[in-house]
């Protein structure tokens, strides 16, 4: 079996077991978020070793120069030598200028920071030397404050402490911007932006940021919730729509009955029965993973190109 090794001791890697799992368990304090990949909370240094492929997939070539890997999709074949990496020498000071409630459930942080970064793309933002959680950005860059939509969490680690204890004045670090969830279609093209819970964040931008560069094609967007009190950014959503004549609006309920403002239908059936075929498609999809995983399948069943499909899949924040 692999070992890693680390502050010169040696820690035994279990069968399917990755670097930050092993090193978690033996006590080591590092940190990580998503643990599947995507934030890069959890880089490391690795010194002598053969890394799997994997373990720097979605890292930039100066980050591969250096050597550092991503721990926690690392499954070596063969022991590794590591160490921690001084994550701070990627990170932004960002001061909190405001926060509100979007609903009982939803936080919104505005951030003021010298930031570059296209609409859709995520950050981390690290409370502490050890906890970092990741979001998407709602904003564009053209907006004064970078905004952030934060699901709370009753006893979520970072989620709950932005909630009650974060204020404006305060500054947190920020890594990043990463991802290709963005804006990046022909003017006149079509645009389908589906989303669930905190995903339409994004996807605002995205739409927002379309419009910012006279996209003229259509834009639909297909917001989907368990139940209305779920649609917490409808009422932005619908005055995006009547300011914009290609702005095409779906707001869907699994559960709640129909209304002015929502219906009660199953977005894969709506999706499906309204958008195909889906060949000539730019599409954004954005929200809990099997949201994003059903939708991303039938989208190309109905047709869409593998390339015209992005995808910000994250679980609730934390
Ligand atoms: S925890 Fe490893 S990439 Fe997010």
């Amino acid at each position: 079996m692999a070992k890693v090794y680390i502050d010169g001791k040696a820690v035994a890697l279990t069968a399917g077991q990755s670097v930050l799992n092993a090193l978690l368990g033996a006590g080591y304090r590092i940190p990580y978020s998503c643990q599947s990949g995507v934030c890069q909370s959890c880089l490391m240094h690795c010194e002598r070793g053969e890394l799997p492929a994997q373990a720097t997939a979605g890292l930039s070539a100066s980050q591969r120069e250096k050597k550092l890997f991503l721990s926690c999709s690392c499954f070596p074949d063969s022991d590794v030598s590591v160490t921690p990496y001084a994550v701070k020498e990627e990170l932004l000071i960002a001061e909190v200028m405001a926060k509100r409630h979007l609903s009982p459930r939803v936080l919104e942080l505005q951030l003021h920071c010298p930031l570059s970064y296209h609409a859709g793309q995520y950050i981390n933002v690290w409370r502490d030397q050890t906890i970092a959680r990741t979001y998407s950005i709602a904003s564009i860059p053209s907006d004064p404050v970078l905004s952030l939509h934060i699901e709370v969490r009753a006893g979520g680690q970072f989620s709950a402490w932005a909630d009650q204890q974060l204020a404006p004045g305060d500054r947190v670090n920020i890594q990043g911007p990463m991802g290709d969830c963005t804006y990046q279609a022909e003017p006149d093209q079509s645009l389908l932006l589906a989303g669930t819970g905190t995903g339409i964040a994004p996807l605002y931008g995205i739409a927002r940021e379309a419009l910012a560069r006279a996209h003229t094609g259509p834009i639909h967007i297909v917001y989907c919730a368990r139940e209305p009190e779920g649609l917490y950014w409808q009422q932005a959503l619908t005055r995006l729509a009547r300011h914009h004549s290609n702005v095409h609006l779906q707001c869907l309920v699994a559960k709640g009955g129909d209304s002015a403002l929502w219906r009660e239908a199953n977005a894969y059936q709506t999706v499906r029965a309204d958008y195909t075929p889906l060949n000539n498609y730019q599409i954004y999809l954005c929200g809990a993973p099997s949201f994003v995983a059903k939708m991303r399948k039938q989208c190309f069943l109905a047709g869409a190109r593998p390339r015209s499909v992005f995808c910000d899949a994250f679980e609730p924040s934390r």
